[in-house]
């Protein structure tokens, strides 16, 4: 049987850390599913179709990784696809309570349901998708944190210009965090 396992996130958008996690996670399953969660009420700087055609661009020569939204509960949409694996990145201590409370309840709604967390390179540790769009909104360059297709994609929907209407837009305070 196919040893599969999904790999949820917002992914807005996916960075290097996300990518190291995924190619660490190919040496043990035969194929990854990332999921893209729909999240249109958080305000994604990028819609689920972009999100999802950039993972898919960046894995084009690996068949080994899939790419599909979902939305409603990660159990049931795993489950749809069948694995009973869920992997994610665990960066520094600060993910752990999160995590933990996830995992949990994802094992309560789905008691086969088991969470593999894997450490990224120490170079990503310190990378999250919300310091990258923090970093892109106030004008700096990301091209060390995201694979090219997605500083391309953040350049061609937000050009300069456009970065600045939308920081004077939400005041000077204004955070991506
Ligand atoms: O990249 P993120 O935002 O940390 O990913 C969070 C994600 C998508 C894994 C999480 O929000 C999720 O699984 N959402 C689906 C809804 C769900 O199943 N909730 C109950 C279990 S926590």
């Amino acid at each position: 049987m196919e040893n599969k396992a999904i790999y949820p996130g917002s992914f807005d958008p996916i960075t290097n850390g996300h990518v190291d996690i995924i190619r660490r996670g190919l040496k043990i399953f035969d194929r990854i599913l990332v999921a893209v969660l729909e999240n249109p009420k958080k305000g994604p700087l990028l819609t689920t179709k972009e999100r999802v055609d950039m993972i898919g661009k960046i894995f084009k020569d690996q068949e080994k990784v899939e790419v599909k939204s979902f939305h409603g509960l990660l159990v049931e949409f795993a489950r749809e696809n069948g694995t009973n694996t869920v992997i994610r990145g665990l960066r520094a201590i600060s993910d752990f309570e999160y995590e933990f409370q996830m995992a949990l309840m994802n094992r309560k709604l789905s008691p086969e349901m088991e969470t593999l967390y894997m450490m990224p390179s120490l170079e990503f540790s310190f990378l999250s998708s919300n310091l990258v769009k923090e970093v892109f909104m106030l004008g700096g360059s990301v091209r060390d944190f995201v694979p090219g297709p997605v500083e391309t994609k953040l350049g061609k929907k937000f050009g300069t210009k456009k970065r600045v209407q939308i920081q004077q837009k939400a005041g000077k305070n204004a955070g991506y965090l």
